[in-house]
């Protein structure tokens, strides 16, 4: 078993990567996580080369992420104006070929079905929601199950709460099961 982590805050020991070193922790398995920030991918640039051909022209960090080699994805992101950081959205731009190639092509993407966790924190002063339509667009277009009631750990109040000194996170982290 596998976790893919997809690491969409620019801080290494803050909200987000708090929760997502907690998974870690709970999950002693193979795990390879992507810091987005540091991490080379680059949004979709319209070249239309997925018009005609399988797959994405740009050859960046984003095939680790096409390669398809892992069990569980997990989509960590701390709210930026409403939504996920610009790293995150730009990556989910690099699956439109996936929509491309099906309505140009009639080619479906191979992609095996995976389980999804979303994390998502915010320091409290906008609503989460296009993050978590945004952050379900990732799963839907990488073939990913994603079940909101189980799978979604937030902090939302992290102005006032950091994710650390919530015990409502600290619950969510601790009733989540990995490998149920
Ligand atoms: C550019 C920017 C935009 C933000 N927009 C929002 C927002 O729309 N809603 C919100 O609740 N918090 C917003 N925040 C606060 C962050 O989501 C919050 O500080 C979060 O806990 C940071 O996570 P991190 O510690 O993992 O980096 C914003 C922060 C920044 C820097």
């Amino acid at each position: 078993m596998k976790m893919l982590i997809l690491n969409g805050s620019p801080h290494k020991s803050g909200n987000t990567s708090y929760i997502v070193n907690k998974l870690k922790s709970k999950f002693n398995q193979e795990i390879e996580e992507i810091f987005l920030y540091d991490s080379k991918i680059q949004p979709c640039i319209d070249c239309r080369y997925c018009w005609k051909n399988e797959g994405c022209s740009i050859k960046d960090d984003m095939e680790k992420v096409y390669k398809d080699d892992y069990d569980i994805l997990v989509i960590a992101s701390p709210v930026y104006m409403y939504n996920v950081t610009p790293p995150m959205f730009a990556l989910l731009t690099r699956l439109n070929w996936i929509w491309s190639n099906k309505y140009f092509l009639n080619k479906e993407a191979k992609l095996k079905k995976k389980r999804g966790i979303l994390v998502l924190t915010g320091g409290g002063n906008g609503n989460p929601q296009n993050a978590l339509d945004t952050a379900q667009l990732i799963f839907k277009f990488l073939n990913v199950d994603f079940n909101k009631e189980k799978d979604y750990i937030y902090s939302l109040n992290t102005n006032n709460i950091s994710a650390k000194d919530d015990k409502n996170v600290i619950d969510m982290i601790e009733n989540l099961c990995i490998l149920c």
